[in-house]
């Protein structure tokens, strides 16, 4: 059966796709052709690949438009749905030719211009941009006319998005991979919000990354838009030279999102068998649970918005059977009564902070606690199509198996003693369990997780008097898993005695965890920090043996360095925190001052961000255009999603696409070996023919053998790097060979499970002080591990570490210092006759890594 959806307001409808493929390769397939939106991790990590998903709300009227991460979103997902794509919301017109003035350099001439390219490539460039033209056109039309059909015939004159044009101005591109994502979260962000503040605006882009402009020039462009915007604020704006053929690119500040009169109409669920998978879509629980019966040995695999993509691929790639439960009415709404919140497990976050901050609420409540964790994971555009259940089973699934999930919501949830409801797909059942007995059920029987429906939350509002506080510690504010998480409930009687406490912690076990001895140990004592010494024993005496509980199931998962006493220390303060804020709330005159910021929330209180740019313009035309603040010419091609990165350049529709395998080794002998048996070595030619057996859409594998007996072996700098590793690999992600396939993500696969299955690593025959890693540079000094300079292999001067002046004067120097000697000597000398004082020492600066975009 076809998707039907509407993409930039035009139908599309997409032919028995495979369950597997993703909304952004869709896009950026040759097929298509739509570029603007990137792949930037293919993680919901970045925001590279946002677009705007709409559907219609009848009760309202109007299209509902939110910000989602194609790269998560499968096709198969978006029946009846709207997508907006960068392309849809305008495009940059072409500045007259005297402004596009290249020249080629030698190392950039690998094309001539105006050569004339193969009929079959200009098929191609014509195809692309008559895609994208369509695209911008629909855009265009319905800005113009409201409707993008009545006028198909009539070719309307673009215009940019209006966030593309400020990003721009604002010199909020460099390399721009970033850039069309950020557009895109602030279109969708300005349909719903008609008057934002800066704060509003800074907040919604939590879930966006840019590794090259940095945020002030991108904030600054977005906070233009801002009911707040203040005469201060634009003055304190950094200057740009705007010349007429920009400027008149400005179209003020509304954002047309194309919506078509016929996606009103209410989406239908489809049925798609294609490749060996299939995806199912129940319209009532009654027939999930028929679909259930009939594929339960299939792997099956219940999905929402299949925001866990970003989390565990694995577990969507390798299910058979799919099942889309969106149209499953039972899973919606939220609402709440004076004792109970009742959530719907397909309720997403953006729509739980959407109804808590409605409720107005104190974040020492439970509420509150819910609130701080909802806001605090992932960032805005996962957390508007991410459900608060599908969070949940991420915990439910990984709690035998795999990385266990440090759920920031489900651990408040289950300190708050929620009533989950749930269908037992097997038996048919209906269960109310709290989520401790969920969990606890789950670790008896942890296929239980494959086999259920969570349906509604029932979040009991506990009895006033009670402090609820959430705490978080992760690697980053937002957008980043926790490394230890908590929520406490400490309940307080009229005479100061704590009368109940609940301290339940996410990433000591592979479930919210509760520390029941610590508990019991405040539970009828008075409400101090005295003794907290004896507390804190405890707690840690009982991580630890809870850890040590789990260390068999964790032994194989990553800790990221996390120490075991580190987390501790962080269970400790959370507890601590707890008290004071307690104490704070109950009997604030027995806190010292000292103190008090221990329990003041911080989190998300910081003020709206600023920044300046000083600028100084050189007077006078000499050192022009170098010393005026222009706006860089590709600026709102990259903006606006103009811009053809190297990847993205037109190819036709039959280029194959390749991959390498890399090793997995830092240095070892290697061979190739049977993916099933084991045996070793195996010739190029036998692996190849297993792989085609197994994966139809090979159609070569490269090694060494392949490069013709003349042919370049060497590359880099220094001539000395081989194109393929020949019998050893010296570092991890050596290409050992390549996979050329027909589809881009297949041949990434093939080459993924080359480097996994069918490499064979040997120990090297090495000294064994030679086969211990060199990992900083003093040590490769040490050992005298150092390239020699000018290696006669390189094609130019390189692998230069030492530059010595001509001409230079050497005898004031202590010969043969060790360079790696740190010490500061001082020491009287002359100098040309002249006496003078020496500061003798070695000097040293470390790396930095840059994490492009453009390259992932
Ligand atoms: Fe989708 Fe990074 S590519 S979030
Ligand atoms: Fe943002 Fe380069 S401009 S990643």
């Amino acid at each position: 059966m076809a998707v039907s959806f509407y993409l930039n307001g035009a139908p599309v409808s997409v032919d028995a796709p495979d369950p597997r493929l993703l909304l952004i390769d869709f896009l950026r397939s040759t097929e298509v052709d739509l570029k603007g939106a990137k792949k930037g991790c293919g993680q919901g990590g970045c925001g590279a690949c946002t677009v705007i998903l709409s559907e219609w709300d009848s009760e309202a009227n109007q299209a509902n438009h939110r910000s989602i991460n194609s790269c998560l979103r499968p096709v198969c997902s978006l029946n009846g749905f709207s997508i907006t794509t960068i392309e849809g919301t305008g495009g940059a017109k072409r500045l007259p030719p005297e402004h596009a003035v290249q020249s080629l350099s030698a190392s950039r001439a690998g094309a001539i211009f105006g050569t004339e390219s193969t009929p079959e490539l200009k098929a191609t460039h014509q195809h692309a941009a008559a895609t994208r033209e369509s695209a911008v056109q629909n855009g265009a039309r319905r800005k113009h006319t409201g409707t993008a059909e009545a006028s198909a015939s009539h070719t309307i004159d673009p215009s940019v998005n209006p966030v593309a044009y400020r990003l721009a101005v604002n010199n909020g591109s460099q390399c721009g991979y970033c850039s069309t994502g950020f557009v895109m979260n602030m279109s969708a962000f300005l349909a719903n919000h008609s008057k934002p503040t800066k704060k509003d605006i800074e907040e919604a882009f939590d879930g966006n990354i840019c590794r090259c402009t940095g945020y002030r020039p991108i904030l600054t462009a977005m906070k233009t838009f801002a009911v707040d915007w203040s005469a201060a604020d634009e003055a304190n704006r950094m200057p740009i030279n705007l010349d007429e053929q920009l400027k008149a690119q400005d179209v003020g500040d509304a954002v047309t999102i194309p919506f078509a009169d016929a996606a009103k109409a209410s989406p239908e669920p489809v049925k798609v068998s294609g490749a060996d998978r299939l995806w199912l879509m129940p319209r009532t629980v009654a027939e999930l649970i028929k679909m259930y019966r009939e594929h339960r040995n299939d792997d099956l695999y219940l999905l929402h918005a299949n925001t866990a993509f970003g989390v565990y691929r694995e577990d969507f790639l390798r299910s058979k059977t799919l099942v889309d439960i969106r149209f499953l009415d039972e899973l919606n709404g939220i609402s709440h009564d004076d004792a109970t919140l009742s959530i719907g497990a397909g309720a997403t976050y953006t729509e739980l902070l959407d109804y808590l901050k409605a409720m107005t609420l104190e974040e020492w409540t439970p509420l509150g606690a819910l609130q701080y964790m909802a806001h605090r994971t992932a960032g805005t555009v996962v957390r508007n199509a991410a459900t608060i259940g599908g969070n949940t089973m991420l915990v439910l699934k990984h709690i035998a198996n795999g990385e266990p999930f440090p759920s920031d919501l489900f651990t408040t949830l289950a300190a708050l003693d929620a009533q989950i409801e749930l269908v037992d797909l097997d038996s048919s059942d209906t269960r109310v369990l709290t989520a401790a007995q969920l969990v606890a059920t789950c670790e008896e029987a942890p296929n239980l997780a494959d086999r259920i429906l969570l349906t509604r939350y029932r979040v009991p509002l506990r009895a006033i008097g009670a402090v609820t506080q959430a705490h978080k510690v992760a690697l980053r504010d937002i957008n980043a898993h926790s490394i230890v998480n908590a929520t406490t409930v400490l309940q307080v009687d009229p005479d100061l005695n704590v009368s109940d406490a609940v301290l339940t912690f996410g990433g000591i076990a592979p479930y919210p965890w509760r520390a029941t001895k610590t508990q019991a140990q405040l539970v009828g004592r008075p409400l101090s920090l005295e003794g907290f010494d004896s507390i804190s024993a405890t707690l840690a005496d009982e991580i630890e043996a809870e850890r040590a509980r789990w260390s068999k199931r964790l032994a194989d998962v990553g800790n990221d360095g996390f120490t075991l006493a580190y987390r501790i220390q962080l269970a400790t303060a959370y507890v601590y925190k707890a008290l004071v804020a307690a104490l704070l709330q109950h009997a604030p005159d027995k806190v010292p001052e000292s103190i008090r910021s221990a329990a003041r929330p911080t989190w998300g209180h910081w003020p709206v961000s600023a920044g300046s740019q000083h600028y100084k313009r050189r007077p006078g035309p000499s050192m022009a255009p170098v010393s005026e603040p222009y706006v860089k010419l590709m600026a709102l091609y990259q903006t606006s999603g103009q811009v053809k990165y190297t990847h993205e350049i037109d190819v036709p529709p039959k280029t194959l696409q390749a991959a390498f395998v890399q090793s997995k080794r830092a240095l070892a002998d290697f061979c190739f070996k049977h993916p099933e048996t084991g045996v070793a070595p195996i010739t190029a030619e036998a692996l190849a023919e297993n792989l085609a057996e197994r994966f139809p859409s090979l159609v070569r594998l490269v090694t060494h053998e392949d490069i013709p007996l003349h042919g370049v072996k060497n590359l880099g700098m220094g001539g000395d790097q081989p194109v393929f590793a020949e019998r050893r690999v010296s570092y991890v992600g050596q290409s050992i060979a390549l996979i050329v396939g027909r589809h881009e993500t297949e041949t990434d696969e093939i080459a993924a499970f080359v480097s996994e299955h069918c490499i064979d690593y040997r120990p090297v025959d090495w000294a064994p002080e030679w086969v211990a890693p060199v990992l900083t540079l003093p040590d490769a000094i040490q050992r005298g591990s150092v390239f020699p300079d000018y290696p006669e292999s390189a094609p130019f001067v390189s692998h230069i570490w030492k530059i010595i002046r001509k001409d230079s004067e050497f005898g004031w120097t202590t010969p043969d210092k060790n360079p790696l000697a740190k010490d500061i000597v001082v020491r009287d000398a002359k100098l040309d006759a002249a006496p003078c004082k020496i500061v003798e020492s070695t000097q040293s600066c470390g790396g930095q890594i840059h994490f492009y975009m453009e390259t992932q």
